[in-house]
């Protein structure tokens, strides 16, 4: 469905204003004037300009307070990420990509800077908001795949459904297909090995068929086979549905399969490599 807003012509202001909003919103306008009054139409944008900046981090700050010193962990992260794009990044241990990973995700509230994803200011909805918004919108993969062990494949991937107040089993049986993992639907997470629980744990993280997916090392536990074969496995997913993905690693033979490998270091992003 097309919104037409119709409006008087003085009220260009709140035009300009909606527009803006619309744009933030991925929705073009086309402004038409033949009656005396002017008519926005509103519809899908093209593929070029601001409405294709999926994530957007302007002056990102978090601290850790430790006993009763605050240590500042990042330091103003400015970060603008397409929608579709699939990103690497890399750092050594402690340069802050988990607390990036989680603050882009909706995580972790950071102290100063804004969050947005898809035009919608994170940390400025109410709690609630933000929870559903993750719910709906954002995937996360876990580095410890964070599957409920007394669940089977299937309900672990079912449980974000089960969130939304939806039975998302067919859904859930979906994605576990996406994955290769079907035939392990009624196993336990002890039961499967690390690199089909990565699985599973992408396939819950995937079944809401989220804009974006975010993955914290995930081939940190596997082994090298296993590992490249997770990795095909995201981008080949994120490439078939459009998905943006951004993802963790510290291997950088792996980070070059993406459109693009951040590299962070001390809390600070350094160019694009
Ligand atoms: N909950 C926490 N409390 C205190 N310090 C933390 C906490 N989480 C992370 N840190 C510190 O923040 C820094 C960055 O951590 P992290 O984002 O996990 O790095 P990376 O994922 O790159 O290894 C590290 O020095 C770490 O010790
Ligand atoms: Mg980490």
């Amino acid at each position: 469905m097309v919104p037409v807003i119709s409006m008087p012509l003085e009220s260009t202001l709140v035009g300009v204003i909606m527009t803006r909003e619309l744009q933030r919103n991925g929705l073009a306008l086309a402004i038409s004037n033949a009656t005396g009054a002017c008519t926005l139409t509103a519809g899908p944008t093209s593929s070029s300009g601001l409405q294709d900046i999926i994530i957007q981090t302007v002056d990102l700050h978090r601290s850790y307070r430790i006993g009763r010193h605050s240590v500042e962990v990042l330091h103003g992260i400015d970060l603008t990420i397409r929608r579709g794009e699939t990103v690497f990044l890399c750092g050594p241990s402690g340069a802050g990509k988990t607390t990036l990973l989680y603050t882009l995700a909706g995580l972790e509230r950071p102290e100063r800077g804004t969050v947005r994803i898809d035009g919608t200011d994170l940390y400025a909805l109410p709690r609630r908001g933000q929870a559903q918004f993750r719910n709906r919108h954002i995937g996360y993969v876990f580095q410890n795949y964070h599957l409920l062990p007394e669940l089977t494949a299937l309900e672990n991937v079912a449980v974000p459904g089960a969130v939304a107040g939806l039975d998302t089993t067919e859904a859930a049986m979906r994605a576990l297909e996406w994955v290769g993992l079907a035939h392990r639907a009624q196993h336990l997470p002890a039961e499967l090995s690390g690199g089909e629980q990565q699985r599973a744990a992408i396939a819950r993280a995937i079944v809401n068929q989220p804009k974006v997916l975010f993955a914290d090392e995930p081939t940190g536990n596997l082994d090298s086979q296993n590992g490249a074969a997770v990795i095909a496995l995201l981008t080949r997913l994120a490439q078939e549905s459009g998905m943006t993905l951004v993802v963790v690693t510290h291997d950088l033979g792996l980070a070059t399969a993406g459109d693009r490998t951040l590299v962070i270091r001390d809390g600070t992003l350094l160019a694009d490599a």
